[in-house]
């Protein structure tokens, strides 16, 4: 069984976001999304109501799995028994750092692979800091987050969540 791991803040997830999991879900035979800790990101949602979003948006993916986890990606990714980490790159100024982090993880636990997947065209714009600047200014959401989560997303906004 090949399993993968897509990890990230996903702070909140975005159809961006979504592209990638079915890709990835369509690749391996089971993939886990794990809402992780960025250090150098102050997340506007909780680490539970990440996962909830995601759950929401991945309900008809039975080979999804979400989840959460507070320490270093390839030590989830041994615990769940991942082959590999899946990466979404949008555009060359993505390169740089998530080049360093695979190459980091690599030498961490060299068995584990990471994939990269050329975010779709339509997405490549897409990311959660541009949903949360939306968001703030009560721009509509809906080309850019899943519809089942548009309204939680909405709800946080108006609670000024930010
Ligand atoms: O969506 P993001 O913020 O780009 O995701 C980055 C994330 C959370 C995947 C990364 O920060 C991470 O892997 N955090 C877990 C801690 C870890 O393993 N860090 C080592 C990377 S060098």
């Amino acid at each position: 069984m090949k399993i993968a791991v897509y990890p990230g803040s996903f702070d909140p997830v975005t159809k961006g976001h979504l592209n990638i999991i079915k890709r990835a879900a369509a690749i391996f035979d089971k993939v886990y999304v794990c809402v992780m800790v960025n250090s150098t990101k102050q997340p506007m949602f909780s680490r539970e109501e990440r996962v909830e979003l995601i759950k929401k948006s991945c309900h008809d993916m039975p080979n999804v799995e979400v989840d959460t986890y507070g320490g270093l990606l390839v030590d989830y990714a041994e615990k769940v028994g991942a082959c590999a980490i899946v990466k979404g790159l949008r555009a060359v100024s993505d390169f740089d750092w998530e080049f360093q982090m695979a190459l980091a993880n690599k030498k961490i636990k060299p068995e584990i692979e990471t994939l990269f997947l050329a975010s779709s065209e339509k997405h490549t714009y897409l990311s959660s800091t541009v949903v949360k600047e939306l968001g703030k200014y009560g721009a509509d959401l809906d080309d850019f987050v899943p519809p089942e989560i548009i309204d939680d997303v909405k709800k946080k906004f108006e609670s000024g969540g930010v």
